[in-house]
């Protein structure tokens, strides 16, 4: 067994005004703040820029990053950085702009193309980075993946190398994520929750991501919730972004599976958004899974607060898988049919995609291209999974 987090966290109320010590102590003069259009107009990019201009360190902006990062845009980012001869990157912003700056920072220090850092081992460390989380979702903050879409090909590449793409430092401050809208609350939060459950239910989990994992079900069935209904829930953010962070530490000490597999294979052919796309098959993989693991989800149900002591096993995991149903239900996160541009006729190549994705493979059980089709026809029917 392996176990590595590779990645210093600092956190808490505050801590982003931590950043002006923290970079100096890289000792680099020049710093590329890397973050999207919107989040430069926040206080929290002012407070950054403030901070390093106070002891002298050079700071450049990029704010070209979007939702789901590309290739060619990573491309064009390293481009920047190279011409402005940047140190050390801070990452401000979800998983698409962090994965953006550690792609574009590894794409300069190794002198290579994104495409061609996909499946291979990273040769060079990529530059310094500092992650800021704003999102409490996607835990890139302290995993050593970059999930870059392939614009030619059309399919998600996830970038990743345990030694050479592990942030430097986590600065995950809660108070960034009061703006966040519920909608953005919810579906990213049920990636954390996606990767805590499949962390813990991979064929590669181990005590260790599994501690974590499971640490982190309980903390998000908690708090998502009382998240998404009010902004000033302070207590609520702060686990909430604990939670998310710790089943990235999880993830990447085991895997993803089966949800992440067909939510990325659909979410690039339609354009779903990461978070959204996972929540629209979480409950039919995990129903999928359930028969034959039925200890395992009575577990799982346990630490949403969804057992109950006077059921059995298979009772209590089906519990697990209805408690999960419930929760994307009363977040009102759109159904997979509530997307106009989703084709029945589509759902075998989707199916078939998402079967060779390596993310499969470390599925729970094994899953083939018909288990697919069957879990997008019940999503797509927006089938009910009763105890
Ligand atoms: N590297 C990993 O380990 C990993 C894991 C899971 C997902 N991902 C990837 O992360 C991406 C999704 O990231 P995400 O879910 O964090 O969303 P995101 O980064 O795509 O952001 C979504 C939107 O939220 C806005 N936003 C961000 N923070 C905000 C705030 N505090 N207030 C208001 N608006 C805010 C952004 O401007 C953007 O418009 C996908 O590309 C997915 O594949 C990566
Ligand atoms: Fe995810």
């Amino acid at each position: 067994m392996e176990f590595s987090l590779k990645t210093k966290l600092v956190t808490g109320y505050g801590c982003l005004k931590k950043i002006g010590e923290i970079v100096q102590s890289f000792g680099v003069k020049k710093v590329l703040l890397c973050t999207d259009a919107f989040l430069l107009q926040t206080p929290a990019a002012h407070t950054i820029q403030r901070e390093l201009e106070e002891r002298g360190i050079g700071c450049v902006v990029y704010d070209q990053p979007q939702s789901e990062p590309t290739d060619v845009q990573c491309d064009e980012g390293a481009k920047f950085c190279k011409e402005q001869e940047v140190e050390l990157i801070v990452a401000l912003g979800g998983g698409s702009v962090m994965d953006q700056a550690k792609a574009m920072s590894a794409i300069v220090t190794n002198g290579l193309s994104c495409c061609q850092l996909d499946n291979v081992s990273i040769p060079k460390r990529m530059l310094p980075l500092i992650c800021i989380p704003t999102t409490a979702g996607t835990g890139s903050e302290v995993t050593f993946v970059a999930v870059i879409t392939n614009t030619k090909a059309q399919y998600k590449m996830t970038i990743m190398d345990s030694d050479h793409l592990s942030p430097d430092i986590a600065l995950c401050d809660p108070a960034l994520l009061a703006t966040l809208p519920p909608r953005l609350i919810a579906s990213c939060g049920i990636d954390a929750l996606t990767h805590a459950i499949e962390a813990h239910t991979s064929v590669l989990a181990n005590p260790f991501s599994s501690a974590l994992a499971l640490h982190a079900m309980e903390m998000i069935s908690k708090n998502l919730k009382r998240c998404w209904s009010s902004h000033s829930d302070m207590q609520a953010q702060e686990a909430m972004l604990l939670a998310s962070t710790m089943a990235g530490a999880a993830f990447i000490n085991s895997d993803v599976g089966a949800v992440h597999a067909i939510a990325e294979t659909v979410g690039v052919a339609y354009h779903i958004p990461h978070g959204t796309a996972n929540s629209l098959f979480l409950p039919y993989v995990m129903e999928f899974n359930r028969r034959g693991n039925e200890h395992c989800y009575a577990q799982i149900a346990e630490r949403l607060g969804g057992a109950c002591k006077d059921s059995d096993d298979v009772e209590n995991s089906r519990r697990a898988v209805c408690f999960v149903q419930e929760l994307i239900e009363k977040l009102e996160i759109p159904h997979f049919s509530d997307f106009s541009q989703v084709n029945p006729d589509d759902f075998e190549i989707l199916a078939e995609r998402a079967a060779s994705n390596p993310m499969s493979y470390d599925n729970q059980k094994p899953i083939g291209k018909e288990d697919y089709i069957q879990i997008l026809e019940d999503a797509y029917q927006n089938k009910k999974i009763y105890l």
